[in-house]
């Protein structure tokens, strides 16, 4: 791999530098999962610049009940749930994107004393940054760019203040068990931490279920396709998106909705150079959005050195909002 070092004065080469070596991320973890027995592609590569606006129309889809539902909740709720963070404390938020549901917590915590962002497109996270500083002028804003499904390093100016985590919009339901369980283990290690909030979605209706990931319009299975079409310009493919036909299927032994995009005929893709093979009918795996219930997610948090002390649903209980407190240290030991 080439190393890119750019000097530090220079805005557009540090920004060009950046891209690059996110391009050879995308490209070798692309031709990782595309050769794998069972294709894969990793969901967080489905939000470049065009798949963020389509994400951000499927929130706004009569399907797609998550966002409106847990928005809801955090209003009915944001007293309470802002008050979690301590005097002078900072809010720590995983995957911010577009900052509605932050302003409805910082709208609650004038008390807060950070608000940290931390998101894996820094072309979003400036913007965020930017506007909430015009928003909440006596509030530090201390933007992180980085892939919190990894370990990573919080801000100096951030790490010794109390903190709370959170982490809404059900993108934890994105992470396999055990990647689930090491994130809520990692955010539990940061020094300060003293909560968590969590939006999780709910096990329901797989009705309900699959038609929020497959709507009408055809808006998801455009979000999905799109990461093939990010494959073309960033990583040298040769993807032809219309060979590809999009499907969700609720998996209900794993409680998760499966997003694939099905070659519809035997073909050959290339990327960068590699040859992948497609039989008619193969699938590629994009996307997991696990569900829920009450009892999964308390165990998860046990296992992962947390406990729920507070949890808001909705009317319907389609969604679920939790505040984890830290549990009993899990040495493992326990039976
Ligand atoms: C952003 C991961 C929470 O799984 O509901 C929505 C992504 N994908 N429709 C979800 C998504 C297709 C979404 N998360």
């Amino acid at each position: 791999m080439t190393v890119l070092r750019a000097p530090a004065s220079s805005g557009a080469a540090r920004e060009a530098a950046q891209e690059s070596v996110r391009n050879a991320a995308l490209r070798a973890e692309a031709i990782a999962g595309l050769t794998a027995r069972e294709k894969s592609l990793a969901p967080k590569w489905l939000y470049d610049e065009r798949g963020s606006a389509l994400f951000e129309r499927i929130t706004g889809l009569p399907e797609y009940y998550p966002t409106r539902t847990e928005t809801a909740i955090l209003r009915r709720h944001a007293a309470q749930l802002g008050s979690l963070v301590p005097p002078g404390g900072a809010l720590v938020e995983l995957g911010s994107g577009a900052s509605v549901k932050t302003r409805i917590l910082l709208d609650a915590g004038a008390h807060f004393g950070a608000y940290v962002p931390i998101d894996i497109s820094p072309e979003f996270l400036t913007r965020t940054a930017e506007d909430l500083r015009r928003r909440y002028r006596d509030l530090p804003i201390i933007p992180l760019t980085g892939d919190f499904s990894r370990p990573l390093n919080l801000p100096g100016a951030a790490l010794d203040l109390p903190k709370i985590g959170f982490f809404p919009g059900s993108t934890i339901g994105n992470l396999d068990p055990a990647a689930a369980r090491a994130l809520l283990e990692r955010v539990r290690g940061w020094p300060g931490t003293e909560g968590f909030i969590l939006g999780v979605d709910l096990v329901k209706d797989p009705e309900e279920l699959v038609a929020a990931y497959d709507d009408a319009q055809g808006v998801t299975a455009a979000f999905i396709s799109n990461i093939l079409v990010r494959l073309n310009r960033e990583a040298g493919a040769n993807f032809d998106p219309d060979a590809f036909a999009y499907e969700a299927l609720w998996n209900a032994d794993l409680a998760r909705i499966d997003m694939r995009l099905v070659s519809t005929r035997k073909q050959v893709v290339y990327l960068s150079g590699t040859r992948i093979d497609f039989a008619a009918d193969e699938p590629i795996h994009v996307s997991a959005s696990r569900k829920y219930t009450g009892d999964s997610l308390a165990a998860l948090a046990t296992a992962s050195g947390w406990r729920v002390a507070q949890s808001f649903a909705d009317e319907g209980n389609r969604f679920l909002v939790a505040c984890l407190v830290p549990g009993r240290p899990s040495s493992g030991t326990e039976s």
